[in-house]
Formats: C-alpha cells, structure tokens, sequence
C-alpha cells in the first residue's frame, strides 16, 4: 500500500490507508491514545483504542516520543470537529525513527533559544504557516510577471562594483581581485532591458547591515523587474498591481494558515488598488505636522515610515525624494532638479519600506556626473555607461524585498521568522 498525504485523507473516507509522518503530541485517557501526526501537507489525529490492537502495541503508542518518526495503518473517519475533518482509526502504528529528548517542547521558549534550532523550529505549526506563505508569496511574484510576459533574467551574485552605496558591501576575494556579493541586480537588468524589453531578476541578494534592526537581514530575496519606455507613474502603476496581485493571492489560498498566525485578514482584504502617492515634501510636511522635525534632505528611517504610514489604510507610494539621499543612478526631474523620479513603496501597519524603485539616469553626462559625484569607480561602470552610448531610452524599475512582505501580510514582529534560515549580523548558524 502506498502511502497516504495526510491533507489528502478525505478522498478515502470509509478505507484503510498508510500514512507516515512525525508525532506532534500525544495525549492519553485509559483505552484511548490520542496521536497528533503531520507530515508537512497537514495534521491528523491518530485514535488508538485498546480494543482494536494488540495489548504489546496499546503500550507501546503511549510510549511514542515527540517528534518520532512513524508509520500509521488505519481507517479514515469523518471527525467535524477537526481542522482537516477526518480522523484516523489507528490498527497498526510503527516507529520509523526514535526522537530523544526533543529540545522544543510544546511550552514557552525564548527567541534565541529557537533560533538556535532553527532546523527544528521550522516544524512548528506557526513556522509551517509561515513558510507556505512565504511559498504563495514566491508563486505570485512569478505567476505576476510570467502573466505579463516579462522575461526572466538571472543576475549574478559575484559583482565588480556597488549598486545601493559602498557602506554595507561584503567583500570577497575573488582569484587576484576583490569581488563584492550583490546588493541588487538592477544594474543588470537596465542591461537586459535595453536587450529584451521587460525583464526581471529573482534572487538573494546581500548587505553588511550593521544595524540590528527588525526589518534587516544580511542576505535578503529580491525580485526586480525592469522596463524599457518606461517612465515613473508608469512604474507606480505597475508596483501597485503586483503588490495588490502578491497580496489577494495570499488572502485567497492560504486561510488556514492566516488563522494560524491570527492575522487580521480585514487589513490585507483592504489592499486594493489605487494606493495613495504622495510627494516627498508631502510627506515631510505629514512628520512635521505630527512632531517630527525630519529636515528636508535627510531620508526616512523606520520611525518616519511608521508616521507617514499610519496615515493610510494601504500602501502608501512616496516620489520624488531629495537627489542628495538616493543612488547615483536616479532619474534627475527635469520639472525639479533638486529632486529625483524615484519610488519608496511603504507598507501600512508600520511595517516599513517594502519596495525601492524609480526612473532610471538615461542620459550619459549627467550620469558620468553622477558617479564621479558618489566618489564610485568610473572603470567598474565602464559597461553600465555603454548602456547610455547604444540606443539609451527612457526606463524603469523596481526592488521588492520578500522577507519584508512576508513580515507584513503574515503580522510578525522581526524579518528573522520570514526566511528558512535567516542570516543576521550575529547569526549564521544553522
Ligand atoms: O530600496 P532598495 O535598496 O532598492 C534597490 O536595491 C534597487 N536597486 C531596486 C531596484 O530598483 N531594482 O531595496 C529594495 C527593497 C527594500 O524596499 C526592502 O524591501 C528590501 O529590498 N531590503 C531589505 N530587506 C531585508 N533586509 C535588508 N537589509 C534589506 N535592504 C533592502
Ligand atoms: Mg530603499
């Protein structure tokens, strides 16, 4: 007999099926063992009652550890009142795997202690929850521009130079030279979008953060389209279907597991287009008036972020920032010098930047002037400028971050739970 996936006990009401899994918890009352048993696709209640086996394999059940490995023969039976509405009547259960002292119990632990078992943790319904709405995430970003027939380029995660400034690069040696892991693939995707139109990239990209902050990992997944003949409101508009598209997705496939994490739905249902867009100087006038003395120049951290944010029930797009605070490769306004065509897209509930983007520098002096101004390597850009020699046209893009979309629509606190293994400055083990 094949075995069974638990999600899929339904389909055999009424006959006997083999299931394997691990023993999430167990509890006892007389002629009756009850064995709680998922195996990654869902949980099941296993029932083992005295008089349907052997009195050697009534004992042996309640002496089943957590987390043991075992192999279940049994009847499904329709149980309402469980999630998955069938239970299994137990008449044979083996242990595959014994499962000692099991570090996490069911009890309280502290974060680090969990982080520390990470490779354990990620058993844990909650976690469970987490990562198949990290999965649904992924699937959407790519269902999105697989739908619109962008074309996906990979970047490479070796580069020469910086793309987001030279302050949190990690460098690497690389034979007889200096390499850097990649901050973001854009500049290869301006490349590739002079080459096929619209494209993107989908990768781990990577930051010396030095900061300990909630929303910051050291190696952190990007997804980056990139368009030719494209301006910014023309990018706004493609951000906020793709954000409002990533979103509903998970709203309409994962309901249990946004019950898991007692997630208010109602805000995420909420995130419909269009999302408000506000200037940069809009936006500093909103921190002044409630109290924040920002001055005009300076870019917004989280504390800014969170005050604008509570302003609005959805994301709310932020253009037009300062030239001084942004990367040398922004658009300058043509209407506005002072200020570049960029796009900062800032999830609601205090839940920080989740998207950098904007117009691209299109014309080859000012973008020469530009990177001599940053005081960045003229020679490592050699081929960026070549872009602007052959055929420059007007174009756009943008960066999402996934762990901080993640951290947004499944509620949580700290970027460290949205990712499998996550990388912080004073953690890189498991
Ligand atoms: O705003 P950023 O730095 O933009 C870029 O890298 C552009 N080159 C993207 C582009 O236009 N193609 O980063 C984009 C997003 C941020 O909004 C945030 O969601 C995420 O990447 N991000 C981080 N996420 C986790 N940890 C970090 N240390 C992050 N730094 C940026
Ligand atoms: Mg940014």
């Amino acid at each position: 007999m094949d075995r069974v996936l638990i999600k899929n006990l339904g389909q055999f009401e009424g006959q006997d099926v083999i299931i394997k899994g691990w023993l999430y918890n167990k509890r006892s009352s007389g002629k009756l063992h009850f064995l709680q048993i998922r195996d990654g696709s869902a949980e099941v209640q296993a029932v083992v009652f005295k008089g349907d086996v052997s009195d050697e394999m009534f004992e042996a059940a309640d002496k089943i550890t957590q987390e043991s490995s075992v192999e279940i023969l049994g009847t499904v039976k329709k149980h309402d009142r469980s999630k998955l509405g069938y239970e299994l009547s137990v008449k044979e259960v083996k242990v595959i795997g014994e499962s000692v002292d099991y570090p996490i119990t069911p009890k309280e632990h502290g974060v680090d202690f969990l982080m520390k078992n990470r490779h354990l943790w990620l058993r844990s319904p909650r976690q469970r929850a987490i990562m198949v709405i990290r999965n649904r995430i992924i699937k959407s970003v790519r269902d999105f521009f697989n739908n619109k027939d962008f074309m996906l380029v990979d970047a490479p995660i070796f580069t020469p130079a910086a793309c987001e400034g030279t302050t949190n690069l990690f460098e690497t040696d690389y034979f007889d030279q200096k390499a850097y892991l990649s901050q973001s693939g854009q500049l290869y995707m301006e490349a590739a979008a002079m080459a096929y139109g619209n494209v993107y990239c989908f990768g781990p990209t990577f930051r010396a953060e030095k900061s300990k902050t909630r929303r910051h990992l050291t190696e952190f997944w990007m997804v980056e389209p990139e368009m030719a003949f494209c301006n910014i409101e023309q990018d706004m508009d493609m951000a906020e279907e793709f954000v409002e598209y990533i979103v509903q997705q998970v709203v309409d496939h994962c309901k249990d597991e946004l019950e898991t994490l007692e997630r208010d739905v109602s805000k995420l249902e909420n995130v419909k287009r269009p999302f408000p867009r506000i200037s940069y100087d809009e936006a500093i006038e909103i921190l002044h008036k409630k109290g924040n003395d920002t001055p005009w120049g300076e870019d917004f951290g989280g504390d800014e972020e969170t005050l604008i944010s509570q302003e609005f029930d959805r994301p709310v797009m932020i253009h037009r920032y300062p030239m001084e605070c942004k990367a040398f490769y922004m658009k300058q306004d043509e209407q506005n010098p002072k200020v570049a065509k960029c796009v900062d897209m800032i999830a609601p509930e205090g839940y920080g930047e989740i998207i950098g983007g904007g117009q691209r520098e299109d014309n080859l002096d000012i973008l020469l002037a530009k990177i001599k101004e940053h005081g960045l390597p003229e020679e490592a850009f050699d081929w960026y400028l070549d872009l602007r020699k052959y055929g420059s046209v007007e174009h756009a893009g943008f960066g999402l971050g996934i762990e901080r979309t993640v951290a947004w629509v499944c509620g949580l606190h700290h970027v460290r739970e949205t990712i499998p293994f996550a990388r912080l400055m004073d953690r890189i083990r498991p």
